[in-house]
C-alpha cells in the first residue's frame, strides 16, 4: 500500500477509532475524505483537521448515500473504510427498554448502510489500483454478548457479508480486496463508563492500518486475536466467555 497514492473514504471519522484512523492516514500522506452523522460533529472535526475533506453522511439514509457516491465520482477513492457504527443496549425482557432508537435504525446504520454504500462505491473503485474495502466489525462478531443483541447480530452479519463479497470479487476478477477488522474493547464514546482493559483508539487504528498495509483479509486487533484462537479451539467456550457481558 502506497499511502501517498491512496484516497481513503472513512465513515464515522469524527470521533473514536474513525478519528484515529483519519489522523494516522493524514500523517502517512494519504488523501482523506471522512464523514460524520451530525453537522456539528463534522464542523468540529474540520476545525481540528482541516486537511481532510469532511462531509456529513447519515449512512442509514439512502439518499445521502447516493449523494456521497455521486460526489466521489472521479475522485480516485481506492480505500473505503466502513467504520461508522452505533451500539444500543437492549433488554428484550424489559418493557421499558433503555434504547435511544429501535432495531431497524440500528441495523440500517450498522449493516444496511455499509452494504449499500459498498454497492455504490464498487464501480468507482474497480478502476483504481490497490483498491480495498474495509469493514470494521468487532470481536463480538465471533461471539455475542448479552447486553447488545442487535449490535452483535449486525456485526456478525457484516462479517458474513464481507466473506461473500470477497469471494464474489475474486470470482468476477474485480481487483478489489476485502478486509475485515475486528477491534476488541476500545476507549471511545461508544464504551464510555463501561468495560475494563480497553485499548486506545490510536492503538486500534494503528493495528488496522498495519493490517491493511500487509493486505490482510482479517485483522484481529488486540484481545480479539485471543478470542479468535479460543473460538477456533472451542466455539462454545468463546461464547460462554463473551455472553455474560
Ligand atoms: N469502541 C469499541 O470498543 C469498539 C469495539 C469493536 C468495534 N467497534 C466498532 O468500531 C467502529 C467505531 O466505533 P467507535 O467506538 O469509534 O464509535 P464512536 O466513538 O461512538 O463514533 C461513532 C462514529 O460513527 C458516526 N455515526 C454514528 N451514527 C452514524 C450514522 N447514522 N451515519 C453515519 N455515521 C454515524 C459518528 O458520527 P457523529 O460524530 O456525527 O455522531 C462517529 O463518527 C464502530 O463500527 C464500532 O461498532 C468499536
Amino acid at each position: 500500500m502506497n499511502w501517498h497514492q491512496t484516497h481513503a473514504l472513512v465513515t464515522g471519522g469524527t470521533r473514536g477509532i474513525g478519528r484515529a484512523l483519519v489522523d494516522l492516514l493524514v500523517e502517512k500522506g494519504a488523501a482523506v475524505t471522512a464523514t460524520g452523522r451530525s453537522r456539528a460533529s463534522v464542523d468540529q472535526a474540520r476545525q481540528a483537521c482541516p486537511k481532510v475533506n469532511w462531509r456529513v453522511l447519515d449512512q442509514s439514509d439512502e439518499n445521502q448515500r447516493a449523494e456521497m457516491v455521486a460526489r466521489l465520482q472521479g475522485q480516485g477513492v481506492n480505500l473505503l473504510i466502513h467504520n461508522a457504527g452505533v451500539q444500543q443496549l437492549h433488554d428484550f425482557t424489559q418493557e421499558s427498554d433503555t434504547l435511544h432508537f429501535g432495531t431497524e435504525l440500528e441495523t440500517a446504520i450498522n449493516f444496511v448502510g455499509p452494504v449499500e454504500l459498498t454497492r455504490g462505491m464498487l464501480p468507482l473503485m474497480r478502476a483504481q489500483a490497490n483498491a480495498r474495502v474495509v469493514f470494521v466489525t468487532s470481536g463480538l462478531a465471533l461471539a455475542p454478548k448479552r447486553s447488545s443483541p442487535v449490535y452483535c447480530a449486525n456485526k456478525a452479519g457484516l462479517r458474513s457479508f464481507a466473506k461473500s463479497l470477497r469471494a464474489q470479487l475474486r470470482h468476477a476478477k474485480w481487483p478489489i480486496g476485502v478486509t475485515e477488522a475486528l477491534p476488541p474493547l476500545v476507549d471511545t464514546d461508544m464504551t464510555r463508563g463501561r468495560g475494563r482493559g480497553k485499548i486506545s483508539p490510536q492503538a486500534a487504528a494503528s493495528q488496522i492500518l498495519r493490517g491493511i498495509e500487509s493486505g490482510k483479509s482479517e485483522i484481529y486487533v488486540g484481545a480479539s486475536a485471543l478470542l479468535r484462537v479460543i473460538s477456533r479451539i472451542s466455539p462454545a467456550l468463546a461464547e460462554a466467555i463473551m455472553i455474560k457481558r
